[in-house]
């Protein structure tokens, strides 16, 4: 295991013979393993949220194909299977698509554990990276406000926006760090707040609703929030609220960074307006921790993402090169059709 303070965890483990997932559910409470023993249970846990964040639920897919291969499951129906799992974060496609060229090309099921091994250690290099392209746009003494969880536990390791923040904190850049709750599912709350607390990086936990008041009183300069899609015209798809804090920024003349890597692009998506929204059940609304907190009868409407039209993002941050302002013909530059 690394030993750097900022790259201790590890939450997708393959183990030769099945795939271990720190379960996300239940942190930080219980920091407990599970142990996916075939594709369909690595379906269930991508599904259920025990895997989350958009490279990690492409890296555990990719996982779920090699370990079908190696127990000789038909595998056109293991990838559509995970493919369904979940609509929005367009990485889970790119490494199943990247597992069956692999297969169409002829490779056996050791050649595809190799794949999803690669698949693995590119998004880490491709973190370290990012983190350091992101660090290097933000000025010494800055805070910075993030959403969601988009650290070790949502990606190999490191993290994307939360690696920015790693190796802003580390170049000594950034002097406040604080986390949106990230309601309803608490990802920022429950995940982001033990990765920064386990690195002992300071920092301070705020409601959504506070986001505003915050950029009001002059102590964030930059928002960074990672991705789950990102339209050929830098439209981005990320967790609900990302387009509130987006608005926000703007208005108060706060930077906003987007950073991902390369394989949360999709250039066969022209804007935002094309991306499928996850809708979950309510019930994660209407309760907390799985206890019901809303008069029973009532109804919620629960979309999970939302975008940030391009125009509102100042930088796209990948392990390609930085994207200032981004809009289709840097996208293009940069990515291809
Ligand atoms: O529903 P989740 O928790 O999978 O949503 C995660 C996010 O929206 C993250 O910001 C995104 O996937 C980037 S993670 C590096």
């Amino acid at each position: 295991m690394n030993d750097d303070r900022y790259d201790r965890i590890r939450a997708v483990q393959w183990q030769g013979e099945h795939l271990r997932l720190l379960d996300q559910r239940l942190l930080p409470g219980e920091e407990r393993w599970i142990d996916c023993a075939d594709a369909s249970h690595i379906t269930l846990a991508i599904k259920d949220l025990a895997v989350r964040g958009a490279p990690a639920i492409g890296i555990a897919a990719a996982w779920g194909v090699a370990l079908a291969a190696k127990q000789g499951e038909p595998l056109d129906e293991v990838l559509a299977t995970l493919r369904a799992a979940r609509p929005t974060a367009v990485n889970l496609m790119w490494a199943l698509d990247r597992m069956k060229k692999r297969i169409a090309a002829g490779a056996d099921a050791d050649a595809l554990v190799r794949e999803a091994q690669a698949i693995q250690d590119e998004d880490l290099a491709a973190n370290r990276h990012m983190g350091e392209l992101g660090a290097s746009l933000i000025a010494s003494g800055s805070g910075v406000l993030t959403h969601c969880n988009t650290g070790s536990l949502a990606t190999a390791g490191y993290g994307t926006a939360l690696g920015v923040i790693r190796a802003g904190v580390a170049a000594g850049r950034i002097d406040r760090v604080y986390a949106g709750e990230t309601r309803p599912w608490q990802q920022g709350a429950r995940l982001t707040m033990w990765e920064l607390v386990r690195d002992g990086i300071p920092a301070q936990l705020i409601a959504d609703s506070a986001a505003a008041h915050l950029m009001k009183s002059g102590a964030v300069q930059w928002v960074i929030v990672g991705a789950d899609r990102i339209a050929a015209n830098g439209d981005t798809a990320n967790k609900i609220g990302t387009y509130q804090l987006a608005i926000a920024a703007k208005y108060h003349g706060v930077k906003f960074m987007v950073v991902a890597p390369s394989s949360t692009v999709d250039m066969a998506t022209g804007t935002g307006e094309e991306i499928e929204i996850e809708l979950r059940d309510p019930a994660e609304l209407l309760g907390t921790a799985g206890k019901r907190t809303v008069v029973e009868g009532a109804q919620a409407w629960n979309p999970v993402f939302d975008v940030a039209p391009a125009e509102l993002i100042d930088a796209i941050v990948t392990e390609r090169g930085v994207i200032e302002r981004p809009n289709s013909l840097a996208m293009q530059a940069m990515f291809g059709c």
